[in-house]
């Protein structure tokens, strides 16, 4: 029997695990990187089982498993043989709306006018609805349009923490091969083939718009749930409640289980950037114009969330001369080893100006030194410490409160402490502050 070939281009939080999975399920499989030195390092990072690599168990013990059968290279061509190329590179975006089209174009362009007769390109990166459609258009073009090659595209559903592997190997899938059926049958033996899901959970769309729409629409929805729950967090702490009481109360109701909660603000990679995708659509490939206030309201509220837990912190250090502080949990969400536009960063580059000792505990990242800060990665005795910000809880991580010094300061930023915590802590000290709870 022939074995189906597949690549995965890019090798980063969505294409590493993919790559994985997939020589986990024995296909014959290569992950191409970008030329240069820091991929690289990248690469050898990767290969070296002496550090973990992810800093979650299923994938670090899937690489060091997989080890002499990982094969990375810099080269595009090794990918050309393939019969499914999955395109796992950033298109990026800013609040501007400037994205890197040319680069992503280019290494689009460079797979398809190389590649295979019959090979299949799926596109896993967010793009803009109309981009796929503007991509082929663009081949069309340039004269350069194959039929014996085809686009199809499939955005990642991946879940960043606990669930990380599992959301790659299980999440239900979508994708469009705008109306193609020869390739989308394919697509859906593929799928059935690499994912462990069934037939129910693969949805086709007809064009390919209503696909990348639907990645945009889900993580335009989920920031703007954030967004509208900043300012009842503020409103809570006013009256003096607390607003966990309320929001449990409230997701007891179905319809109303996914309601957010205050915290110190979004970070990570996709909700920073997709809502962005729905304005450039417009402005660049839909008919009609339309201005999006919705969004350009939550991204502003997101993008200054963390300012109100600065605010609170800073007051606190100064009134009360605080030198020793700590962080718990620096990424951008929990149990992963992922620092992009964590607001925890932001949180820290504003205690090292104001000069203080700081120090991070953080089970899931790789670094031992962040800015110049030492991460802890183990045990923290928190009697060190004056202030304890507490931003994430890894799975893995131990809060033990009962060596608190009297009268540490204790700031909750992400309703981390369960109730017997916040009786424990209060024991210790008066100086206990939750966002979202105006009752203590
Ligand atoms: N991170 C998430 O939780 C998440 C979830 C769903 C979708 N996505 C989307 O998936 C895409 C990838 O995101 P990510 O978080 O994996 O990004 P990433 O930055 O972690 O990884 C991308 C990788 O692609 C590599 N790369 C870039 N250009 C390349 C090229 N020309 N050839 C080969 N390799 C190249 C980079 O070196 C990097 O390792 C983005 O479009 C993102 O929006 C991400």
């Amino acid at each position: 029997m022939i074995k189906t070939k597949i690549s995965v281009i890019g090798l980063g939080f969505v294409g590493l695990p993919l790559y994985l999975s997939l020589l986990e399920k024995k296909f014959k499989v290569i992950g191409i990187e970008k030329k240069s030195k820091i991929f690289r390092d990248k690469v050898k990072e990767i290969k070296d089982i002496k550090k973990p690599y992810f800093g979650n168990i299923k994938l670090d013990r899937l690489i060091k498993k997989n080890i002499n059968k990982i094969e990375i290279s810099l080269d595009y061509k090794k990918a050309l043989n393939s019969d499914f190329i999955f395109i796992c590179i950033p298109f990026h975006i800013d609040k501007s709306l400037r994205v890197n089209f040319e680069e992503y174009y280019k290494t689009l362009e460079q797979y398809y006018k190389k590649v295979k007769k019959d090979s299949v390109i799926i596109l896993n990166s967010t793009v803009p609805p109309g981009f796929t459609n503007n991509i082929l258009n663009i081949f069309k073009k340039k004269k350069i349009f194959r039929n014996d090659v085809s686009l199809v595209f499939s955005p990642e559903r991946v879940e960043p923490g606990i669930k990380y592997y599992e959301s790659i190997t299980s999440s239900p899938r979508v994708f469009s091969t705008n109306n193609n059926i020869k390739i989308s049958n394919k697509i859906k033996k593929l799928f059935l083939k690499i994912f462990n899901i069934n037939k129910s959970q693969i949805t086709e769309f007809n064009k390919y718009e209503e696909a990348e729409f639907c990645k945009v629409l889900e993580n335009s929805y989920r920031a703007m749930n954030i967004a509208m729950i900043e300012e009842w967090g503020v409103l809570s702490e006013t009256l003096g409640i607390n607003i966990f009481q309320v929001i449990d109360a409230i997701k007891t109701r179905t319809t109303h289980s996914n309601i957010m909660r205050p915290g110190l603000g979004v970070g990570g990679y996709c909700l920073t950037k997709d809502p962005y995708f729905a304005k450039y659509s417009s402005k660049n490939f839909l008919q009609k114009k339309i201005n999006f206030p919705f969004i350009d309201l939550a991204m502003k509220i997101n993008l200054n969330m963390h300012n109100r837990s600065i605010q609170k912190i800073s007051d606190i250090i100064k009134i009360n001369k605080i030198k020793k502080t700590l962080i718990v949990g620096i990424s951008y969400t929990a149990d992963v080893n992922d620092l992009r536009n964590s607001r925890a960063i932001d949180l820290l580059k504003f205690l090292n100006k104001k000069k203080l000792s700081t120090s991070i505990y953080d089970t899931s990242i790789r670094k031992k030194i962040i800015l110049q800060n030492k991460v802890i990665n183990n045990k923290v005795q928190f009697k060190n410490f004056e202030l304890i910000i507490l931003i994430n809880k890894n799975n893995n991580m131990k809060l033990n409160f009962s060596y608190l010094k009297k009268n540490t300061f204790v700031i909750d930023l992400n309703r981390i402490l369960n109730n017997d915590q916040i009786v424990i802590i209060k024991k210790k000290t008066k100086n206990l502050i939750i966002l979202g709870r105006g009752d203590l």
